[in-house]
């Protein structure tokens, strides 16, 4: 059987008798205690991004925006497809430099807990590696490299300890991201993510709530929940609250104006989930309900534990509320054995959800992954040639459902201001872009009705309904 994780599982491991650096603190510049974090991936690694920089400067730290001017480079990297793993290594590769200059080079996130001690073999400069599960070690870690050890690890999995008294810096003065379930208990044939962040562990519903009303006081309206199979959630406290609960009590938190969720697994995705946000406005009009693809032979390779017909039959509900709901999802192709026929039913499968956007991806085979020892291997051409057919075909999908929209208003979270003059850019309930037209002096962060009088592909365009 699949065995997520029958890679070695690191502890701390300090060796500071082999020390080859000078200890720190010295009078070198940069200056002691600040760091430089660099961040790629997903959602949940920006957030998990946020965690780091928050946990650091609670210790004293200072993030500084160039690598040059920090003593700490930290890197938070991305595994799911095999050219965002390459990058980290050549980017890990401009940082060789850095390490003889007296700087401390570490590696967080998905590559980090996959790679494992693989990484100093890789890249010797480096001397930190850690996953997504430890980062709260992270300040201890950092202090056995200043006390002079040479390389250290975190990377259990089974930490318990992962969302206890958060402290968390945000990016975004917008939306406020908080994850609610860390790794997947899913185990589709492509994919890392259960290697890189582990079993599923749910976030006590208590914990969750009294962090949005923390979010809420420092002024945000819009709460993301985040979570690979954020629908899975199962609440460990005595209440076990269920998604769709989770999501009314979140809405109820006064201040909270908007609640987003995402990435929805299908095979989880109950009527529950379609009730609250039909009942709840405050519930964002808006499912990403990742696909894959549009074959069931394919989908069962995948192992995604539904068929064609069931994803519909997802799509059926959601599409029955009586809000309109906007749904997004992600497609592979060229997944190992994906004849021309399957492909066909991924895009007849586009034709007849009609998606209101998607990410597409070309099948990458990655370590450790069933799907790996498949045979019947699609050409890389062919990849490529189906993605660019999949992507003509959803522009002009996405461009007639925006075009139906003219006339309509929306409500806008106003989150940008173009430099152009009086122009400002925001989401709707629905996450659809809007870029529109305000005489107003200041709007950011507040919410204004939009109505719409073009669009594009990717976006809506308008003026501000005062
Ligand atoms: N947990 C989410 C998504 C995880 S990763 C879900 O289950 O849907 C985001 C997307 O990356 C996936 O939905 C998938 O479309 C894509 N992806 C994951 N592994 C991939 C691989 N090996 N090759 C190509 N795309 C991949
Ligand atoms: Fe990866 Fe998502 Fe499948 Fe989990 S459910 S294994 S994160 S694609
Ligand atoms: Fe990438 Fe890890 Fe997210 S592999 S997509 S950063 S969960």
């Amino acid at each position: 059987m699949h065995k997520p994780f029958d890679f070695e599982i690191g502890r701390l491991t300090g060796q500071g008798s082999e020390s080859v650096r000078p200890p720190l603190g010295l009078a070198q510049a940069p200056e002691r205690g600040t760091f430089f974090l660099e961040t790629f991936g997903c959602q949940m690694n920006d957030h998990d991004s946020e965690k780091v920089a928050g946990v650091l400067l609670a210790r004293g730290y200072r993030q500084v925006e160039t690598a040059e001017a920090a003593r700490l480079i930290l890197y938070n990297t991305c595994s799911i497809r095999e050219k965002a793993a390459q990058k980290v290594f050549s980017r890990l590769g401009e940082y060789r430099a850095k390490q003889s200059e007296g700087k401390i080079i570490g590696v967080l996130g998905c590559v980090a807990q996959q790679e494992g001690q693989g990484i100093f073999e890789r890249a010797p400069w480096v001397s930190l590696v850690c996953g997504s599960a430890s980062y709260r070690k992270l300040p201890e870690l950092i202090a056995q490299l200043e006390s002079g050890n040479h390389r250290v690890t975190g990377l259990d999995l089974d930490t318990d300890e992962t969302f206890e008294s958060e402290i968390t810096r945000r990016d975004n003065p917008f939306r406020a991201y908080l994850t609610i379930i860390e790794g997947c208990d899913k185990a589709c044939s492509y994919c890392v993510v259960p290697y890189t962040r582990g079993p599923e562990r749910s976030r006590a519903s208590d914990s969750i709530l009294r962090e949005v009303g923390q979010l809420a006081e420092l002024g945000y309206s819009e709460v993301q929940l985040l979570g690979q199979t954020v629908n899975s959630y199962a609440d460990p406290t005595p209440s076990k609250m269920r998604f769709a609960e989770l999501l009314l009590a979140v809405a109820r938190v006064p201040g909270i104006r908007r609640v987003r969720f995402t990435t929805s697994h299908p095979s989880d995705f109950t009527l529950d989930i379609v009730e609250a946000m039909e009942a709840q406005p405050k519930v964002c009009e808006h499912v990403h309900l990742p696909v894959q693809s549009g074959s069931t032979k394919v989908l069962q390779a995948m192992q995604r534990t539904y068929t064609r017909e069931q994803y519909l039959e997802k799509v059926a509900m959601i599409r029955g509320a009586r809000r309109p709901i906007a749904i997004t999802t992600d497609i592979i192709v060229g997944f190992p054995g994906e004849s021309e026929a399957d492909f066909e039913e991924t895009l007849s499968l586009l034709d007849q959800v009609r998606y209101d956007s998607l990410f597409s991806f070309k099948y990458s085979p990655r370590p450790n992954t069933p799907s790996l020892r498949l045979n019947d291997v699609v050409p890389e051409e062919e990849k490529s040639r189906r993605l660019a057919v999949l992507q003509d075909k959803q522009r002009e999908i996405q461009s007639a459902g925006n075009k139906q929209l003219i006339g309509e208003t929306f409500e806008v979270l106003v989150s940008g201001k173009s430099r152009r003059e009086n122009q400002w850019s925001g989401y709707t309930s629905s996450c659809r872009l809007a870029n529109f037209t305000s005489h107003a002096k200041e709007l950011l962060g507040t919410y204004v009705q939009v109505r719409v009088t073009g669009a594009t592909p990717n976006s809506l365009v308008g003026d501000h309904m005062v």
